[in-house]
């Protein structure tokens, strides 16, 4: 798949390149670009952002800034863009990110993530050139970067091949093969740490058992949050 990052900190985006996991997806032919709006705005000295019409505090990201920037990227009317692709819009107020869209965004063959700076997006943005408005938590974050980057790793790390262990992403928390439910309890050597010993189960051998068990675990999780 293709992930297109609008930013205004493509450079940010170096240092999350270079994670194994986006390593790997890209050595197996994904891609993942960051484009910045500034390269293309059609204002003088690089503006790309404007004060709110009624007043306020911030700066917002200009509607016909966005519309040269995606032009310039794929070469259509952003209207029209959005029939055939996934165009993203980062906002505090939007959907929230979860395993089930991980999932669905996964299997998108290209999704464009838009990040807003300062005060976000001239509303014309997201209304006239998004699918969707897409939030990682109810809090606000100094701009969209971070949240892509959130977005672009869960989405990556499901691709075939991203992880080291092909069943890693398979059997986490919050996936189908746990009912939804957060991930059971891991143990490792050594098996016994100051009289702390890891659930007999686990050492048995049993199959069948370990699943049993950690499924369980995984149900007892989702009843409510451990002391
Ligand atoms: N931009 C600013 N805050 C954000 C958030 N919580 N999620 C997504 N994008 C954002």
């Amino acid at each position: 798949m293709q992930i297109d990052v609008f930013t205004l900190f493509p450079h940010w985006f170096d240092w999350f390149r270079t994670q194994r996991h986006v390593t790997n997806a890209l050595a197996n032919g994904h891609g993942l670009d960051a484009i910045d709006p500034r390269a293309t705005t059609p204002l003088k000295a690089g503006k790309v952002d404007d004060v709110p019409f009624g007043g306020g505090a911030g700066m917002v990201l200009r509607v016909d800034v966005v519309e040269a920037a995606l032009r310039a990227r794929y070469g259509a009317d952003p209207v029209e863009l959005r029939e055939t692709r996934r165009v993203i819009a980062l906002t505090p107020g939007g959907r929230l990110l979860d395993d089930a869209l991980a999932d669905t965004l996964a299997a998108e063959e290209d999704i464009t993530l838009l990040c807003g700076r300062y005060e976000g997006f001239d509303q014309r943005v997201i209304d006239h050139f998004c699918t969707e408005e897409l939030s990682i938590g109810r809090y606000v974050l100094a701009g969209g970067e971070l949240a892509a980057m959130v977005v672009a790793d869960t989405v990556l790390r499901k691709l075939p091949g991203s992880l080291g262990h092909a069943d890693s992403a398979a059997e986490e928390s919050f996936s189908p093969a746990l009912e939804g439910g957060p991930e059971y309890p891991h143990y490792t050597r050594p098996a016994d740490w100051r009289g702390w010993t890891v659930p007999d189960v686990l050492l048995s051998g049993h199959h069948e058992q370990i699943r049993q068990w950690r499924l369980e675990q995984s149900r007892r999780r989702a009843g409510g949050p451990l002391p």
